[in-house]
């Protein structure tokens, strides 16, 4: 028997994205180094409390432009915690034969899902790391749920910036944009570099040093390049607030670019 303490394995002994966004939305399922990591992230920026609001807000309303558009099978990478509004609550209310897989490396994130959706047909989560597109996309379930043939929406919420350039996000992301068909869609949200200050830029390195993590800010010319190939949907790539807003919104942090693009 292994006498290795299984709480590591789980990563209990550091924050997890996750779940300091957990903390960051008033969620429950979050531990000490989180709240540790998300109270200095927000004492040392001002925008830091809009960024998980921005974020959950623009998926959803992409959510409903797929839904809208046709698309009824839904890949989430780097699903998080459930939350509010998922993916498959705004799916199976549209239609309650849509398909939706989230996807994990973080096993709490996964467990979550799996437990809230072991009564749900049609939705599972599988802990699977974004950076290998194959596993996934030939993943056994994964592949028993969703139909090749049919357009797909894939989701890439937050996650993206978690990837370090070292381990090329380019091919990740070309990876899942060559596997669409036609009318499938690609969803992008995360962290834009370009409106930081150098004083912003310091207190990140300070921050991703102190707790030994990777967020990588990337400028809008590298996100035009996640969507080569697809037809970016109206308005286009900009900040997370301004992506079809359904109603009047606060003025955005600025620190979110957003986009939808649809195979053609
Ligand atoms: C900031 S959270 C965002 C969660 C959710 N998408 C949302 O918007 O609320 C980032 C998520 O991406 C996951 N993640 C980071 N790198 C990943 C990878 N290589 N493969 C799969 N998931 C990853 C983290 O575990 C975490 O759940």
């Amino acid at each position: 028997m292994s006498d290795r303490d299984p709480r590591h394995d789980l990563g209990f002994d550091g924050p997890a994205s996750a779940r300091v966004y957990d903390y960051s939305l008033g969620g429950k399922d979050n531990y000490a180094p989180d709240r540790s990591a998300a109270t200095d992230a927000l004492g040392a920026y001002s925008v830091a409390h809009l960024l998980p609001r921005e974020n959950r807000k623009f998926m959803r309303r992409a959510v409903r432009h797929l839904l809208d558009a046709g698309v009824r099978q839904f890949i989430d990478l780097g699903c998080g915690l459930p939350g509010k509004g998922n993916v498959h609550d705004l799916a199976l209310a549209a239609d309650p034969d849509a398909k939706v897989v989230y996807v994990d490396n973080d096993p709490v994130a996964v467990v979550h899902f799996q437990s809230l959706l072991h009564a749900v047909p049609g939705a599972i989560a599988v802990k699977a790391d974004a950076r290998r597109p194959d596993e996934i996309l030939g993943h056994a379930e994964v592949t028993a749920l969703l139909d090749a043939d049919r357009p797909v929406g894939i989701l890439m919420i937050s996650m993206l910036d978690w990837i370090p350039d070292e381990d090329d996000p380019d091919s990740i992301v070309a990876a899942f944009r060559d596997a669409l068909v036609p009318g499938g869609h690609l969803v992008i949200c995360d962290f834009l570099g370009d409106n930081l200050t150098d004083a912003d830029r310091a207190t990140h390195d300070e921050l991703t040093k102190r707790y030994d993590i990777s967020v990588t800010f990337r400028s809008s010319e590298r996100f035009k390049g996640f969507f080569d190939g697809l037809d970016l949907v109206e308005p286009g790539l900009v900040l997370a607030p301004e992506w079809r807003p359904d109603r009047p919104y606060d003025p955005p942090s600025g620190w979110l670019m957003a986009g939808v693009g649809r195979k053609p």
